[in-house]
């Protein structure tokens, strides 16, 4: 039996990119395996939401997870600022943390670039949080997309560092994990780049038809092909991406051969689209507004989650005090 962490930040609603790069496999783990599963609230402030807002997009991501068939039943569902153990381990493993490789990490870079008024400290160590909310329930696998997968790289980097810097075999080193695939990478309708919560290139779970209709038919795409067998142009390559998740094979091969014989209609193309894209998310929206509605079930969840993370998180820093020399008197 494996241990498996994942989180996702409270920064909004969760899209297509979201559920297939990482929801999708927490699905696939949750039965068999030691499973947490969290929402990274404490990550969610280096963009500084407001106050009266903080709760609300908690309660949001904690709905759609649910509504995506996560259950807490048979995994640990629970919200980072409820196990404050985390931000102990987090300042722990800040010591052996260097400033420099945490400068040249590529989400750091991108968030200079993306935010020059809000370079935070904390945006710095973000990894360092990251591995700690996973190593400190020593996990082994992490089901995450494609973008996260420097943030693993770093969190075994810091493990093994402990490791050695004590001389012990404490914490695993763990994997982003996806069944032995690639790690996945959803593009966004804007015709580069990834789907992201902030680039208004997304489809979210709890859009309605409507509105998924409307971004789709409005994805970019290109002229189109003039000689058979062209390559496929990036923002059309993307519309591929997207159906090959959401859309049966047979669909995707018959416009994949319409391609290539250059009678394709992106028209047509988009319209099967935002059928399939409503066809799986309807469901699960209708879901997410149900049990948004049930505060009660909501409570409970996160107070049972809260208090089985706490468990194996104050083991852990309790052994990793005593390992870095802290004693009673
Ligand atoms: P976040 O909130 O940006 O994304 C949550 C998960 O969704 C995946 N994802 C994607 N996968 C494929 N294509 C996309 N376009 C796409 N966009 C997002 C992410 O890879 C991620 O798996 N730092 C994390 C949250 C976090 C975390 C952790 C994750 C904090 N601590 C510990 C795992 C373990 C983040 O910002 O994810």
């Amino acid at each position: 039996m494996d241990t498996v962490v994942s989180g996702i930040r409270s920064t909004g609603n969760l899209h297509l990119g979201n559920y297939f790069g990482a929801i999708k496999n927490f699905l696939r783990m949750q039965k068999e395996n030691n499973c947490y599963f969290f929402i990274a609230d404490y990550h969610a402030l280096t963009t500084h939401p407001k106050p009266a807002d903080l709760h609300g997009n908690i309660k949001q991501v904690l709905a759609e997870y649910l509504a995506c068939g996560i259950d807490p039943d048979a995994a640990t569902v629970f919200i980072q600022s409820d196990v404050p153990e985390v931000s102990e381990l987090y300042l722990l493993l800040n010591m052996n943390a260097y400033v420099g490789e945490l400068e040249r990490t590529a989400s750091f870079k991108e968030k200079i670039r993306k935010q020059p008024d809000n370079i935070n400290a904390a945006l710095l160590t973000y990894p360092v949080l990251m591995a700690a909310d996973i190593i400190i329930h020593k996990a082994n696998k992490v089901p995450v997309g494609k973008d996260q997968e420097q943030h693993l790289e770093m969190t075994r980097k810091f493990a093994r560092r402990f490791n050695m810097m004590y001389e012990v075999n404490y914490f695993p080193e763990p994997d982003a994990y996806n069944f032995g695939q690639q790690l996945v990478k959803i593009p966004g309708l804007d015709g580069s780049g990834k789907m992201g919560k902030s680039e208004g290139n997304g489809i979210f779970l709890s859009d309605t038809p409507q509105e998924i209709k409307k971004k789709v038919m409005r994805a970019v795409t290109d002229t189109g092909p003039t000689t058979p067998g062209q390559e496929l142009s990036e923002p059309v390559k993307n519309l591929f991406t997207i159906m090959n998740v959401v859309s049966d094979q047979d669909t995707v091969k018959f416009f994949a051969d319409k391609y290539a014989s250059c009678e394709i209609r992106y028209g047509d193309m988009k319209k099967q689209l935002a059928e399939d894209i409503i066809k799986f998310t309807e469901p699960i929206r209708i879901r997410i507004n149900d049990i948004l509605s049930d505060n009660k079930y909501l409570s409970k969840v996160v107070a049972e989650g809260a208090e089985k993370a706490r468990a194996s998180a104050s083991k852990t820093v309790r052994e990793v005090r005593e390992i870095i020399g802290y004693r009673p008197f």
